[in-house]
């Protein structure tokens, strides 16, 4: 830990599913209930967008009324209190980390509290529901959609994750299975760049093989533990 001064993390569905934020791939997950394709695809979008918005609407709706857990809370606070660098990408929708009180965070699959409009191309904060082609605020054209990025789409901010990765002695990987490139391969690109990796995870992941270290248990146990020893060494 001693030469530890940069650190990557990489949340997914798993940090948020003790707030009562359904997964997408554990049992009875979002993508047991829902297709993938009727409602994460720029197709599905283009074929049915009242089904899609609708999807979007009700988890947007759902995700304020959840509140950020331990896990959350123990994130902000090494956001908070480490001296050196940190970065949390995260692969969620929800702002549970940024309710914790986090302030180093990267969506990289976009965010429900955003909508985005395809005719000016800006990005406004929104709460409430999309169904009805609500103008956007910027231009006044009723072309907005969810800001989420969708199976075939690019994530967002690809460079700075990886300028980060560059420079990072350690990253840490919680709640996420591995599925979904290009996250998925973080754990090996960080290793190659010469990072330490650390997965905290309810249960081993399809990518468990490729990190030096797997600590298995609730997000709202391992995580605030795993911070209290970072926190330590530093002091
Ligand atoms: N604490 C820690 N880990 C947990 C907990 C918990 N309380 N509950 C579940 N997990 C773990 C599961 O064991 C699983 O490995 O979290 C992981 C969740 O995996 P997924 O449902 O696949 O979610 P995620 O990895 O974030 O999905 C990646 O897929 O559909 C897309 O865009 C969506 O960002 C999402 C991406």
């Amino acid at each position: 830990m001693a030469d530890i001064r940069n650190i990557v993390i990489l949340t997914g569905a798993g940090i948020s599913a003790e707030s009562g934020i359904d997964t997408f791939r554990d049992a009875g997950g979002l993508w047991e209930q829902h297709r993938v394709e009727d409602v994460a695809t720029p197709e599905a979008f283009a074929r049915d967008p009242d089904l899609v918005l609708r999807f979007y609407d009700m988890r947007r709706e759902a995700i304020q009324t959840k509140a950020p857990n331990p896990a959350h809370r123990a994130l902000a606070r090494l956001d908070r209190e480490w001296e050196g660098g940190l970065l949390i990408v995260t692969q969620n929708v929800d702002d549970l980390h940024e309710r914790a009180g986090a302030e180093r965070v990267l969506h990289m699959h976009g965010e429900h509290l955003n909508a985005w409009c395809t005719a000016c191309d800006t990005r406004s904060r929104w709460t409430g529901p999309l169904i009805d082609r609500p103008d956007c605020p910027t231009c006044g054209e009723p072309c907005l959609r969810p800001d989420i990025v969708w199976f075939g789409e690019m994530p967002y901010r690809m460079e700075d994750i990886y300028a980060a990765m560059r420079g990072a002695h350690l990253f840490v990987s919680i709640g996420t299975s591995g599925a979904v490139y290009p996250a998925a391969g973080f754990v090996r690109d960080a290793r190659s760049l010469g990072a330490k990796t650390l997965e905290l995870n309810l249960e081993r992941s399809q990518r468990s093989g490729w990190f030096d270290e797997t600590r298995l248990g609730p997000a709202s146990e391992l995580v605030p533990s795993w911070v209290d020893e970072v926190l330590s060494q530093q002091n």
